[in-house]
């Protein structure tokens, strides 16, 4: 089963509410909310009030992936605001372990997000607790930027460790995915798919949607 995550980050800032509605409306399963905090990565977004502002509108899942540091603050705030899942860089934690309690204690799925040059170590000591991890196929901080190609394999191998854990963890990938590549990202093992300027900078957010299903339902798995 795959899934289709839709960045906000590319949506149209002055009119959000609107581009949540209509991106759900078009077949999004998930809504992918991108929090920067211009120290961890060298941009700015949105935090928990604007997550609180968009719940109302969509029973679709939000997705929470923090780009921040210190990680553990703002957590439950997120949480509050009715996040569903809510991702985070280990590098950003001091203390990963206790950051993933956190996020469930909190009543959130937690998931792990490997950057780039990230390695598999990091899912050693977490596999067992975490719900989903999400593999960056750029560097983290902007759209529009172009897929990491080495990400492919690092799928693979992610898809693998996933397997052998015998455990239901999401494999979401976030970076440069397009209509072009989801089949080929899919076949390297993800099933949870963010797409940013892909899908809010197309015309038409349904027929976008709806060809990068009809190239997931080519992948024979
Ligand atoms: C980048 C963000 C992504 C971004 C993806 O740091 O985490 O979610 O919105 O944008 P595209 O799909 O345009 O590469
Ligand atoms: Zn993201």
């Amino acid at each position: 089963m795959y899934r289709i995550a839709p960045s906000i980050l590319s949506a149209n800032f002055a009119k959000l509410g609107d581009e949540v509605r209509a991106v759900v409306e078009a077949g999004a399963d998930i809504v992918h909310f991108d929090v920067m905090d211009n120290h961890y990565v060298p941009n700015l977004t949105v935090g928990p009030l604007v997550c609180e502002a968009l719940r109302p509108l969509t029973r679709a899942t939000i997705d929470v992936h923090l780009m921040v540091r210190p990680v553990d603050r703002i957590v439950p705030d997120f949480a509050k605001a009715g996040a569903d899942i809510i991702s985070f860089h280990p590098e950003a934690s001091d203390h990963v372990d206790r950051t993933i309690g956190l996020i469930k204690e909190s009543g959130c799925k937690a998931g792990l997000v490997l950057n780039p040059a990230t390695p598999l170590s990091w899912l050693d000591h977490t596999l067992g607790m975490i719900d989903l991890i999400l593999v960056m196929s750029v560097n983290p901080g902007f759209g529009g930027q172009k897929f990491i190609a080495a990400s492919l394999d690092k799928l693979g191998q992610v898809r693998k460790r996933i397997q052998e854990s015998g455990r239901d963890i999401w494999l979401e990938v976030d970076g440069g995915v397009k209509v072009d590549n989801i089949a080929e990202i899919a076949r390297a093992g993800a099933d949870t798919f963010v797409a940013g300027s892909a899908i809010f900078g197309s015309k038409d957010y349904k027929a976008t949607i709806a060809s990068m299903r009809a190239e997931l339902a080519r992948v024979k798995t």
